[in-house]
């Protein structure tokens, strides 16, 4: 038996609107909730019990996952009243495992996609005898993550959260939010307070000498905390660049889920998902975005890497570019709407307002 933590309980500010009425897990990701992935992917690693560890809007995991038993995979929620942090999150998540003390317990950040093997990591901790075995992946700006440098034999040597100053950017291997710890290991953690395993716990090990294990991997990796990566997700899923055994439909270039409308003369491509019950017009050309349920795209407009929230409308000829359109607002006809911006949810911009510039 296979069990494993997901932390779910952020805020996911970097993703407003569209975290607002909807915690970041259950945003949609080539038309399921992004979590649905997730457990997807820790199903056929052979996890058969994952414990969510639940926060900021607690209340909407549990009435669409249920038990777990719809996705084959048995689902127990754990609630924090304050927000624990990650390693609080975890230690709070354990009252709910079955594991023993010296089995291995697989603890997932909420907000990542990856091709990693699940498996593997699992048979390189229990190879390494580690304390805590980290994924790690390569980036090329490591500085919004956390550090991990590692010696020949992948032995942890230090981790160093966000770091601030350049001397501390010492390697480009960065905490890819996937984590096998030792069962005591998280009964070791506090239990009556806030936690980061990031700025606590990992470095606290480090000190006491335990062994935190690194294992590198160049397999596909996105932290889906801001818009744009977000919608690089989906489209990467719709696309099938990385797999995930829950995208409603074979790999294509786009994805319409049943009840959506498209009208003939409309264009999708670049890993598109159109939801249920929106509507393509006549010209319109959707690339590489993601639009959800009951959202309309109106004749002619052009939407690219852009991520159109739940009943939302844009207008006639309007384009979009890396732009996020928040719930139910009203885009009028003729906006230009470029990188970066984003629409509040339910706010209305009347014709030809914007032009150009992003907001
Ligand atoms: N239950 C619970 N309670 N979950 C939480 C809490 C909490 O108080 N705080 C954060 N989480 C969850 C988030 O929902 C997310 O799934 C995960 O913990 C990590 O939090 P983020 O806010 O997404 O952290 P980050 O992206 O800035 O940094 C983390 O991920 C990077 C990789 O993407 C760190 O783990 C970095 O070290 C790492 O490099
Ligand atoms: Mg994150």
């Amino acid at each position: 038996m296979t069990e494993a933590v997901l932390l779910v309980g952020g805020k996911g500010t970097r993703l407003q609107p569209l975290t607002i009425n909807t915690p970041k897990p259950m945003v949609p990701a080539a038309g399921v909730p992004f979590l649905a992935h997730q457990l997807a992917r820790a199903r056929a690693a052979g996890v058969d019990h994952v414990v969510l560890a639940t926060s900021y809007l607690a209340e909407v995991f549990e009435p669409y996952f249920g038990d777990g038993s719809a996705h084959g995979i048995r689902l127990t929620y754990v609630t924090e009243d304050e927000p624990l942090g990650t390693g609080g999150a975890i230690r709070s998540a354990a009252r709910a495992l079955s594991a023993r003390p010296g089995d291995p317990v697989l603890v997932f950040n909420g907000d990542i996609l990856t091709g990693l093997d699940i498996p593997d990591l699992l048979l390189r901790h229990e190879r390494a005898q580690a304390d805590v075995t980290l994924h790690l992946t390569r980036v090329a700006d490591p500085r919004a993550f956390g550090l991990v440098p590692t010696d020949a034999t992948g032995r942890v040597l230090a981790f160093t959260e966000k770091p601030r100053h350049p001397d501390e950017i010492v390697t480009d291997q960065v905490n890819a939010g996937c984590y096998v710890f030792r069962r005591q290991v998280i009964d070791g953690i506090p239990d009556d307070r806030p936690v980061s395993v990031e700025r606590e716990t990992f470095p606290g090990l480090l000190a006491d000498g335990a062994l935190l294990h690194g294992v590198v991997d160049g397999s596909y990796w996105l932290d889906l905390g801001r818009p744009a990566s977000f919608v690089q997700a989906s489209a990467d899923l719709v696309r099938g660049i990385v797999r995930s055994p829950a995208v409603p439909g074979e790999p294509g270039e786009y994805l319409v889920l049943p009840g959506a409308h498209v009208e003939r003369g409309a264009r999708l491509g670049g890993g598109t998902v159109v939801g249920a019950g929106a509507r393509v017009g006549d010209g319109a050309d959707v690339q590489g975005s993601v639009v959800l349920d009951g959202a309309r795209i109106e004749a002619g407009a052009q939407v690219r890497a852009s991520m159109v929230g739940t009943g939302a409308r844009v207008g006639p000829r309007t384009v979009l570019d890396g732009a996020v359109i928040g719930d139910h607002s009203e885009i009028g006809a003729d906006n230009e709407l470029r990188e970066g911006a984003r629409i509040w949810c339910g706010t209305a911009i009347p014709d030809a307002a914007i032009r150009f510039s992003a907001v």
